[in-house]
């Protein structure tokens, strides 16, 4: 199966525009909205009662003002806490030391609560323009196929499960778990899928991805290393997705290999390079 495609290089922001934003919140992916991303980048996991929540870490404690495993907690448990003020404080757990630099409106709640998939599926179809949604499963093994379950389930409630054609989806499905992208490609052929990778494997090494898996997704690391892949990649038929792509060697390293999408914490600076 291969997703050439036509059009320019893609923009997604990752986690939202998270260099400006609390990652993975709807502030973020406002944000990155009004920047101007072609699509949004967000992990899930599942919580104790089986909701879709878009958290990058197994635990809650780098993102927010409580602690645990989001596995371990419900949903209710999550809508208590503050997703936001962590990106104003010292790393160091200190004080604060700078203002929010985006547009934080306490009585928006909302902007900075746990952010439930089913919400961002909202706020990309309410957008006004289209705006394609990257989701990525986080640690499916742990759940023997109910995030991939829950996921296919959300997306067809929103009509998103079973495109015509994978280039018409504006949805994909990405993992570093082959298995899970595998179980996605068994219940909904039509959904595009990339598999994301951080160290060079052979398969890799020979512009080849797990059976049925049209796009690459490489990290920068491997594009700065290994540009050759990319060329090989792409001559198999492949897309490739790169991330986490911020600086601009690295946005013209990936323009001069013809990348098909940019997964970035700055859309606007990448549009920005990208003459957009
Ligand atoms: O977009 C892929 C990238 O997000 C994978 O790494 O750790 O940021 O989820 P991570
Ligand atoms: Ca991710």
């Amino acid at each position: 199966m291969t997703h050439a495609r036509q059009h320019p290089t893609q923009v997604v922001a990752h986690r939202g525009a998270s260099e400006d934003a609390p990652e993975h919140t709807l502030a973020a992916y406002r944000k990155a909205i009004e920047d101007g991303a072609d699509a949004l980048e967000c992990d899930v996991r599942l919580t104790a009662d089986g909701h879709l929540v878009c958290v990058h870490d197994r635990r809650v404690n780098r993102t927010s003002n409580g602690r645990g495993a989001v596995s371990a907690l419900e949903l209710s448990d999550l809508a208590a806490l503050d997703f936001g003020s962590w990106k104003s404080r010292d790393p160091a757990g200190g004080p604060r030391v700078e203002e929010p630099d985006w547009e934080h409106r306490p009585e928006d709640r909302e902007a900075t609560s746990v952010l439930t998939l089913e919400r961002l599926l909202e706020l990309v179809s309410d957008a006004g323009r289209r705006v394609e949604l990257a989701i990525e499963t986080k640690h499916p093994t742990r759940w023997a196929g109910q995030v991939e379950e829950r996921l296919l389930l959300l997306l067809k409630r929103f009509g998103l499960d079973a495109p015509a054609a994978p280039a018409d989806s504006p949805v994909r499905v990405m993992s570093f778990s082959a298995r899970s992208l595998h179980r996605v490609r068994a219940a909904s052929p039509a959904l595009p899928t990339v598999h994301l990778t951080q160290f060079v494997t052979p398969r890799l090494r020979d512009g080849r991805l797990p059976v049925g898996v049209g796009i690459a997704g490489p990290s920068i690391r491997i594009v700065r290393s290994h540009p050759e892949y990319i060329e090989r990649l792409k001559q198999s038929g492949h897309q490739v997705h790169v991330w986490t792509v911020n600086d601009a060697p690295d946005i013209d390293l990936c323009t001069s290999l013809g990348v098909d999408a940019i997964i970035t914490n700055r859309p606007r600076a990448v549009l920005d390079r990208l003459g957009r």
